[in-house]
């Protein structure tokens, strides 16, 4: 089976093309990248006036699978994750049970492969069921094919067990991800501690429950002299405490989610719970600070946070609603819109955070159009302007806070392993 993607304007930074160029796909793989591919016996797209990426890569997703399916599963959450020009995902471990040993691993693997539509790596946690208190059999987790580890949803609040993980993730080669959050700066917060919550007459988590944390991490990774990654950062002095340990050689990437640069706090107005996430939203100024991040290299990636709820979960008090947004279906169009157009990132930037650097710092051998990989590809217009319109979401789940937003960027063609999933903007 061939096809030939034509005359589309390829971004690849790894072979360093930024230009106009065919690509041959040949059973499953890249054959051929160059202008005026000879071919006969196969499948044309026409991919002129539109992006040819190397398919995006989403280190931070919650697929809910397994335990959770009401809220999302593994064939509707890559169905989901296709739409959004995501060919690679991998997902946290917050399950139930919680993916904390090999044969949870190896469910995720098993089930995606028959269920999944694109390639799914499972994140194991950092300790037993999450919990804190005991190491999870890290070097198992690792050989049954987790690419990292993290207790995500909840910080690891023991200090001595976070320096463990690290020391144990550099024996086995496995990335650490964190979820910074000080548990009890972080109090029983429902959303950032400023003028909103105060006029809200609600509970406010304070920008230092995150950095605190921040701090520890950059400490101890320093002090461990091992990788560590900084999961969805939220404030400016997280920004700035990132910035300073790059400059000290300290070996630590960090991510942003879409919300953190396209919205304020000023979402959760009217008691919004579609706007409430855990880290919660924070102010134009740590906005800002995100954007500047993300310019300077301080924030590697952007990852999605796809965190599904049930609208029974989000339709309650805002005290007592789940934390997160379903992002696969809106993370492109949000990073064209806010980062993109207003010149912050330029193109081949913004396929580094969304593809090259999520597969480098979880060692996926993606992100990339060389020839002989396999033909993972997405083609997005970043012109066409559309409305979010939440109820033609493939995920289960539709709580998104930016439904009637006006975005631009539509993914055309969502190719995963040579097979073409999403066909001029219509999933398969
Ligand atoms: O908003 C969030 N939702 N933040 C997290 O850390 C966890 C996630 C979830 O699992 O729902
Ligand atoms: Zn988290």
């Amino acid at each position: 089976m061939k096809i030939l993607i034509k005359n589309g304007h390829v971004v690849d930074p790894k072979t360093n093309r930024d230009g106009i160029f065919d690509i041959l796909i040949e059973n499953g793989k890249i054959s051929e990248v160059g202008n005026e591919i000879e071919f006969s016996n196969g499948d044309i797209i026409d991919a002129k006036g539109k992006y040819v990426f190397p398919g995006l890569v989403d280190a931070h997703c919650h697929l809910r699978d397994p335990g959770l399916e009401y809220k999302e599963d593994i064939e509707t959450g890559t169905r989901s994750a296709a739409m959004g020009g995501f060919t690679s995902i991998a997902c946290m471990p917050n399950t139930n049970p919680v993916i904390d040993n090999e044969a949870m691993v190896r469910y995720v693997l098993n089930k995606a492969k028959s269920e999944g539509i694109v390639n799914v790596f499972p994140i194991g946690a950092i300790s037993k069921g999450s919990k804190g208190e005991e190491l999870a059999e890290i070097g198992e987790l690792k050989f049954a094919g987790a690419v990292a580890i993290s207790d995500d949803g909840k910080p690891v609040k023991n200090a001595s067990l976070m320096k463990k993980a690290l020391q144990y993730s550099s024996m086995f080669d496995i990335t650490v991800i964190s979820h910074c959050e000080d548990p009890e700066l972080a109090e029983e917060g429902v959303m950032n501690e400023g003028y909103y919550s105060t006029t809200m007459g609600l509970k406010g988590i304070p920008a230092a429950a995150e950095e605190v944390m921040v701090a520890r991490e950059l400490i101890l990774a320093e002090y461990t002299k091992t990788p560590i990654h900084i999961a969805h950062v939220s404030t400016e002095l997280s920004v700035d405490l990132i910035r300073n340990a790059k400059k000290r050689g300290v070996k630590v990437t960090a991510e942003t989610c879409p919300h953190y640069f396209s919205l304020t706090e000023a979402a959760c107005e009217n008691f919004n719970t579609l706007a409430k996430v855990n880290p919660p939203l924070r102010t134009q100024k740590d906005v800002d600070a995100i954007i500047e991040g993300l310019k300077d290299g301080t924030i590697d990636i952007i990852a999605t946070d796809h965190a599904p709820h049930h609208v029974d979960e989000k339709n309650v008090e805002f005290t007592i609603a789940a934390n997160g947004l379903v992002g696969f279906e809106t993370a492109l169009p949000l990073a064209i819109t806010y980062l993109v157009k207003p010149g912050h990132l330029t193109i081949q930037q913004l396929v580094e955070k969304m593809s090259v650097n999520p597969s480098k710092i979880l060692g996926l051998n993606k992100g990339s159009l060389e020839i002989g990989q396999a033909a993972d590809i997405t083609i997005v217009d970043i012109n066409e302007e559309y409305t979010v319109d939440v109820s033609k979401f493939k995920s289960k789940s539709k709580n998104s806070p930016y439904h009637g937003f006006k975005l631009q960027g539509t993914v055309y063609e969502t190719i995963v392993n040579g097979k073409v999933i999403v066909k001029e903007k219509i999933l398969l």
